[in-house]
């Protein structure tokens, strides 16, 4: 039986990340469930420098269809778990989302960073401002800012940098507990946030079923996101 875990210090500092999983009970598909296709085009394929540069019509249209999908879905009982955990934890929070649905977006997540982009924003590749776009993004799609720039979905794709890596790296140096939540450990560097973290810092896996990394975390448990979050909410505010 393994010793039950240091009680966390008063003021502890916390950092969460989330993957597809917690998505999943509100209907967002995940990457590596299921077939990994869409329109029979591998995602690798879709979600490249490459696949924009080769068929940016393709590309819009795969960003195009997933962020309609948005409208038919709604944040679950694990995103809004978080954002109570948020509002009434003492010490420092941070919520990093691999997940560029805006289902913690719109649960009220504050202290939340997309490590790979937002579907609900562009980029224009020409002064490479980040807007708001809620609509279709198509070849012709133009910036409001510089007027004359092309637009690309402000997605991180497989290749490019994740955004926000140097205080995500900050956050996990300092704090107290690291929850890792639905994120199969396929993808790095989140994969690898559990190895960043300090040599006093808790480290618990919630899952359906192990990640690729699970062996790295103190402690794993399996189950849907909108038990377990909930749960673990209710534990850590006692
Ligand atoms: N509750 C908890 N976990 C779940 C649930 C659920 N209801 N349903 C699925 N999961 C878990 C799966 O067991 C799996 O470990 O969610 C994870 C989903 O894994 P992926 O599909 O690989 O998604 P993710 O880990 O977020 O992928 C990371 O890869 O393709 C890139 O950029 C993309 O952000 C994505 C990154």
């Amino acid at each position: 039986m393994s010793r039950p875990p240091p009680p966390l210090p008063r003021e502890a500092r916390l950092v969460i990340l989330t993957g597809a999983g917690i998505s999943a009970e509100s209907g967002v598909r995940t990457f590596r469930d299921g077939d990994g296709l869409w329109e029979r085009h591998r995602l690798e394929d879709v979600a490249t420098p490459e696949a924009f540069r080769r068929d940016p019509d393709l590309v819009h249209r795969f960003y195009n269809e997933r962020r309609r999908g948005l409208a038919t879905v709604e944040p679950n009982a694990a995103h809004r778990a978080l954002v109570q955990l948020e509002a009434a934890w003492p010490g420092e929070f941070l919520l990093v989302t691999q997940n560029v649905d805006d289902l913690h977006d719109r649960a009220g997540s504050r202290q939340l960073l997309h490590m790979h982009g937002e579907l609900l924003k562009g980029r224009c590749l020409g002064c490479r401002t980040v807007v708001d776009w809620p609509g279709d993004m198509d070849c012709d799609s133009r910036c409001p800012v510089c007027a004359t720039g092309a637009m690309r979905p402000h997605i991180v794709w497989f290749h490019e940098l994740p955004l926000g890596l140097d205080p995500i790296y900050e956050a996990l140096e300092r704090c107290d507990l690291f929850v890792a939540i639905g994120t199969s450990g396929h993808v790095h560097p989140a994969a690898g946030f559990v190895e960043a973290v300090g040599p006093r810092c808790r480290t618990l896996e919630l899952n359906l079923e192990p990640s690729r990394v699970a062996s790295a975390f103190q402690e794993a448990r399996s189950g849907r996101a909108t038990e377990l979050v909930p749960a673990l909410v209710a534990e850590l505010l006692g």
